[in-house]
């Protein structure tokens, strides 16, 4: 049994690109997130609008209700000259958003490690931390080497958001090891797959372009580095077979899969509205026989792992990863 705080509540997928957001439907939401048990929020300086919003639903619970983990990340534009003054100006940005003393977790992005000099920021960024700004810092997308370099320098990382997903293992390469000898909780997200792990995609023919939504064109992607449609199907039937076994659905078995990897804290899910919650609190309780994991396992075996550390692939602005991504929404 896992509780519901291994489960945050993403929220990219109302920042737009997933269709129009209904401010009162995603305020009610939210209340049916805490309500059963996921009080932690995801959110970040780039989502369009989502600090905001949450800001809004903090103002109706008491305070402490909800945990907020944010991200700071510096514009692509911004990495050779930036100030630690510009991250002091983002982090009260979020702050004034979130209508919040202290912000629960501060994640730190960097585009490119090439250009600038994402150590310094991010020890800029941590005394921001000892200043009472937020309380814990962690880290989004880095590979072992920078973080390895992160920590030499002293910059304390309570967690490090990755994507870790049955079609994406990366972090089980060395990221997991490497975190957990650190006691960095890996918060996880692509666990859904941007929703592909779902029914509705069983039996599917290949989708083309163009696809219903900016999570569904980012997780094909990782669909094809995987070893693509046909494998993916092969996956979805096992997933299938086991969700009916346990009378779930094949999203909760995809996260519950997440939960039980070495390392992970969490898995982030995202929500575009609350209509998935059973499916996904299912996963806390879903007890795997040893079977269905060797069952799972099998099928893994025959699929491909994304090459290169965590989000490595992504690092490469003109490949296809790369190319689907904005770069420059902190100020923008
Ligand atoms: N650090 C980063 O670079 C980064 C990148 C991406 C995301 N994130 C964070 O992670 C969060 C999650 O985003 P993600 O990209 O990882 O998406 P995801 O959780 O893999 O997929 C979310 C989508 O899956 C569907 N879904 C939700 N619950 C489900 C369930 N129980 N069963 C089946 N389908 C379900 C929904 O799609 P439908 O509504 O269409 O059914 C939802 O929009 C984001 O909101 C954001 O906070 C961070």
């Amino acid at each position: 049994m896992k509780a519901a705080t291994s489960l945050i509540k993403g929220g990219w997928q109302l920042a737009g690109g997933h269709g129009p957001v209904d401010r009162a439907a995603a305020l009610a939401d939210m209340r049916a997130f805490v309500d059963a048990g996921i009080t932690a929020f995801d959110c970040a300086d780039i989502y369009t609008g989502v600090e905001e919003l949450i800001g809004e639903f903090l103002r109706t619970v008491p305070p402490g209700t909800v945990r907020v983990h944010t991200k700071c990340v510096p514009d692509l534009d911004q990495l050779d000259t930036l100030r630690p003054e510009t991250l002091a100006t983002t982090v009260e940005r979020s702050r004034a958003r979130l209508g919040v003393a202290a912000i629960d977790l501060v994640q730190f992005h960097w585009w490119d490690y090439t250009r600038g000099d994402y150590v310094a920021a991010a020890r800029a960024l941590a005394a921001l931390g000892a200043r009472g700004l937020f309380t814990r810092l962690g880290l989004t997308n880095f590979g072992v080497t920078q973080l390895n370099a992160l920590l030499a320098a002293g910059v304390p990382v309570a967690t490090h958001q990755v994507q870790y997903s049955l079609l994406d293992r990366r972090p089980a390469a060395a990221m997991a090891a490497t975190c957990q000898a650190h006691g960095i909780g890996l918060l996880c997200y692509g666990a859904l797959a941007g929703g592909f792990f779902h029914e509705r995609w069983l039996g599917a023919p290949e989708p083309t372009e163009p696809l219903e939504n900016r999570s569904l064109v980012k997780y094909k992607l990782i669909i094809d580095e995987a070893g693509g449609w046909a494998r993916f199907q092969t996956l979805l039937r096992t997933l299938d077979r086991i969700a009916r076994a346990h009378a779930v659905r094949i999203g909760a078995v995809a996260i519950r899969w997440v939960l039980e990897q070495p390392g992970v804290q969490a898995v982030i899910v995202g929500a575009r509205h609350a209509g998935h919650l059973k499916s996904t609190l299912a996963a806390c309780s879903l007890v795997f026989t040893s079977d269905e994991r060797a069952e799972i396992a099998a099928c893994l075996a025959e699929m491909a792992v994304p090459p290169g550390d965590v989000y490595e692939l992504e690092r490469d602005r003109t490949g296809p990863h790369g190319r689907i991504m904005r770069y420059n929404l902190s100020t923008s």
